[in-house]
């Protein structure tokens, strides 16, 4: 056998599964047998990947494709007046909105991580590092895009006077270092709708950070937020667009994969953030977040209904009994958070800028 024939075999999902123990089994949360099925219907998307790969993400080359350095001070010329506007304009903004950047901007570092993530299922894997598979080279151009995200708001913010920018990268080491689980194990369904709600999830909130730094009279950080924000939007067509497919493959498994992340609750990326010196840094993070509304309990009631209409929740035909409860429980699940939204409505949010080192305290 040669070695494209010995690559071929070992790019096989049949070959790539490995049985699990009892113990791994209960993290998975489904039957290897299932899981080997679930491998091959999202194997089976490769023409849709590729379709929707062409059309979603960016040429590289095209003039209208952005890099960081088209929004950053130009060193090579007269970088002293750029510098000096961006300091400016971001001495107007508020702690609380640096503390949202901060942590956006964080979270976008975290991006080896995703990429491990998409890297660790058998079917989204790529398995060489190079290969021509649409997983493959999805997983690989979708993280050259958003590595431009961190890139981006990491160095932007640099030029923030009133940034701690050593506490805010130890921070994005500390997160590197404890990685990340969603809750998705090595099913590729549960990864799929993770990506799907993320993907909408940061665009909101790049999208909130945009509309309050220009409210604050930051021009700069309102065009960098919304061109990131724009990136991320795609990527949400891609992600919802393949778990359309995949509800429309085998209802019954997208519908209980589904249930199984919205009963856990969908948490961002950064969830690991805490770091020894606040071991509640991320709540600390997403109560600003939505005590500022940039992102809050009702932007994730809305995606959960998008998500339910464009995936047609309502009208999929789902005959076993675990399916049929997973679709009443997603389909009565955003009544419920409105309900419990509107209970927490008056709870008094007290923002204390010394719960972040990121700010440098006056
Ligand atoms: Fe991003
Ligand atoms: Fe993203």
């Amino acid at each position: 056998m040669n070695e494209e024939n010995i690559l071929q075999q070992s790019f096989d999902i049949k070959n790539i599964r490995m049985p699990y123990t009892p113990e791994e089994q209960k993290i998975i949360g489904i039957a290897d047998s299932l899981l080997a099925d679930r491998n091959e219907v999202v194997r089976g998307l490769e023409s849709k990947v590729e379709k929707l790969s062409n059309k979603i993400l960016r040429d590289v080359d095209h003039s209208k494709n952005w890099q960081p350095s088209d929004y950053l001070p130009d060193f090579s010329g007269d970088w002293h007046s750029d510098v000096k506007t961006i300091q400016k304009q971001s001495r107007a903004l508020s702690d609380e909105l640096l503390v949202v950047l901060v942590g956006d901007m964080i979270t976008e570092e975290g991006l080896p991580t995703y990429q491990t993530l998409l890297n660790r299922v058998a079917s989204t894997q790529d398995p060489t590092g190079n290969h021509e598979s649409a997983w493959g080279k999805w997983t690989r151009w979708w993280t050259a895009e958003e590595n431009k995200h961190g890139d981006l708001l990491h160095t932007y913010l640099m030029f923030v006077e009133k940034l701690n920018m050593h506490a805010v990268e130890r921070d994005i080491q500390h997160l590197l270092g404890s990685g990340f689980d969603p809750g998705a194990a090595d099913d590729p369904y549960k990864l799929l709708v993770y990506t799907s709600f993320q993907e909408k999830a940061t665009h909101i909130s790049h999208l909130g950070t945009a509309r309050i730094g220009e409210e604050q009279g930051d021009e700069m950080l309102h065009i960098i937020c919304t061109i990131i924000a724009e990136d991320e939007l795609r990527h949400f067509s891609f992600y919802r667009g393949v778990m359309k497919d995949i509800f429309g493959a085998d209802p019954n498994g997208a519908m209980t994969a589904y249930a199984h992340m919205m009963k856990k609750t969908i948490s961002m990326p950064a969830e690991e953030l805490d770091s020894n010196r606040n071991p509640r840094l991320f709540t600390d993070f997403s109560e600003v977040a939505q005590a500022s509304g940039v992102y809050t309990a009702r932007d994730y009631i809305e995606i959960m209904e998008q998500l339910n209409a464009f995936w047609k929740i309502d009208d999929r035909k789902v005959t076993t009994d675990e399916a049929i409860q997973a679709q009443n429980y997603v389909l009565n699940l955003p009544e419920r958070y409105i309900k419990l939204a509107a209970r927490r409505k008056n709870k008094d949010f007290n923002f204390d800028a010394s719960r972040f080192d990121w700010i440098k305290q006056a």
